[in-house]
């Protein structure tokens, strides 16, 4: 790992250890997030429910959360038994300064925020470089749209006459798109610098076809920045 690698991964564990700590309480139903931060989260719920033996039941956002639940052996629930979550820690690709954000670099989008929307309170965590003060200044590569397959031209199309520039997501290991955990395709739609993304959503939620997009709005309650050097940057809703 290079030395900037170093400081990204320290800033995202920072970050993850201390959104936990302040956060986690027992009796808990917990949503557990995606992406390569959350892990961090992860391994501190463990520790934590290992010292303090708190009942802690955790419903994940994707399979890689699942898997995470799994290994670190925490109790696992769904939605179907407990349809509000109490807190639900997750990552971002960016966050504006309404804490709006661009979700789904990682590809599960959906359970994420079927997840965050069923939640009292959603804490993102994130490192120093996911900051912007309007989404689409940092995450250059498009606002990630889960699809259904078969109407893929079609809303690749729309997107192009509503000004995005869209493409569909290609598998690395594997010939062909990317399929998500829940069977679909993923489109990435390059807008610009999104002044409206709360109107942005509504236009690309309202294409036959499109399941749900990376736009997160107004679904945030706090985040955790991991800055450079070791600091934490907290930011409230509303602040
Ligand atoms: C998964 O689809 C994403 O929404 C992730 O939550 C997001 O990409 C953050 O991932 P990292 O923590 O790996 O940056």
């Amino acid at each position: 790992m290079s030395e900037k690698e170093e400081e990204i991964e320290l800033a995202k564990k920072n970050a993850a250890m201390r959104a936990v700590e302040e956060n986690l309480k027992s009796n808990t139903i917990l949503g557990v997030g995606s992406g390569s931060t959350i892990v961090h989260a992860v391994k501190r719920v463990a520790e934590i429910i290992r010292e303090k033996k708190w009942d802690i039941k955790c419903i994940p956002t994707s399979f890689q959360a699942y898997q995470l639940i799994m290994e670190h052996g925490l109790n696992y629930t769904t939605l179907d038994r407990h349809p509000i979550i109490d807190l639900d820690i997750d990552g971002a690709d960016e966050i504006d300064q309404d804490l709006n954000l661009i979700k789904g670099g990682g590809g599960c989008l959906v359970q994420e925020k079927i997840i965050a929307s069923n939640s009292k309170k959603v804490i993102i965590v994130a490192d120093y470089r996911k900051v912007s003060t309007r989404l689409g200044e940092n995450w250059k590569k498009g606002i990630p749209i889960e699809i259904i397959p078969m109407a893929a031209t079609p809303i690749l199309k729309k997107i192009e006459q509503m000004g995005g520039r869209p493409s569909l997501r290609m598998a690395r290991a594997k010939m062909g798109p990317v399929i998500t955990d829940n069977g679909n395709f993923i489109i990435d739609a390059d807008f610009g610098i999104i002044e409206q993304p709360k109107v942005l959503n509504e236009k690309l939620l309202n294409i036959p076809g499109v399941v749900d997009t990376g736009l997160f709005i107004s679904l945030t309650s706090r985040v955790y920045i991991g800055e450079k050097r070791g600091n934490i940057k907290i930011i409230d809703k509303n602040n």
